[in-house]
């Protein structure tokens, strides 16, 4: 008999048996929550359509590390115990949304809108995870924070503006 995964996605929590092993965190997303924002485009790895914070405990240090992942490579299994963030849990149309989002919306830096919440994330990741006592991205680290994301729309330009707005 299977084991309980229990895991909070947007704060809300989950409890889950009997998966099949080769469940996908992307699967779970999509088909399971009403967090569509994670896109389902490569699978496997190399667009950033898919990504979402992944918050875990490290007994290392004591703390709870965040970083950005790829759903579509992470198995479901591997989250129990975890909390994941999706676009729409750092900030939405109903609690407001998070500076990220209007700030990407008022460069216009989004056009189908596939990409946007991957592009979201990886700008959030980068932000939190900034080095330094003041933390802060410089304008260079700013651009780079997307550089795993594709736009098949192509309009990188916008997005890297809006990207470098945060910059320190
Ligand atoms: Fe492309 Fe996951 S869907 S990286
Ligand atoms: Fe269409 Fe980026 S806005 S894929």
């Amino acid at each position: 008999e299977g084991k309980d995964l229990e895991f909070a996605v947007n704060g809300e929590r989950f409890k889950v048996n009997s998966v099949d092993p080769c469940t996908t965190l992307l699967d779970f997303l999509r088909l399971n929550t009403p967090f569509k924002s994670v896109k389902l485009a490569c699978g496997e790895g190399g667009c950033g359509a898919c990504l979402v914070i992944l918050s875990k405990y490290d007994p290392d240090s004591d703390q709870v590390k965040e970083h950005s992942i790829n759903s579509c490579l992470t198995l479901l299994c591997s989250v129990n115990g975890c909390s994941i963030t999706t676009s729409e849990g750092l900030g939405n149309a109903k609690n407001g949304f998070h500076p990220i989002h209007t700030r990407l919306a008022g460069f216009h830096a989004s056009q189908c809108g596939f990409c946007t919440p991957g592009m979201c994330i990886s700008l959030y990741s980068a932000l939190s995870n900034a080095p330094g006592p003041g933390g802060g991205l410089t304008v260079s680290e700013a651009e780079k924070s997307v550089a795993g994301n594709l736009c098949r729309c192509t309009g990188y330009r916008p997005i890297v503006d809006a990207c470098k707005s945060f910059a320190a």
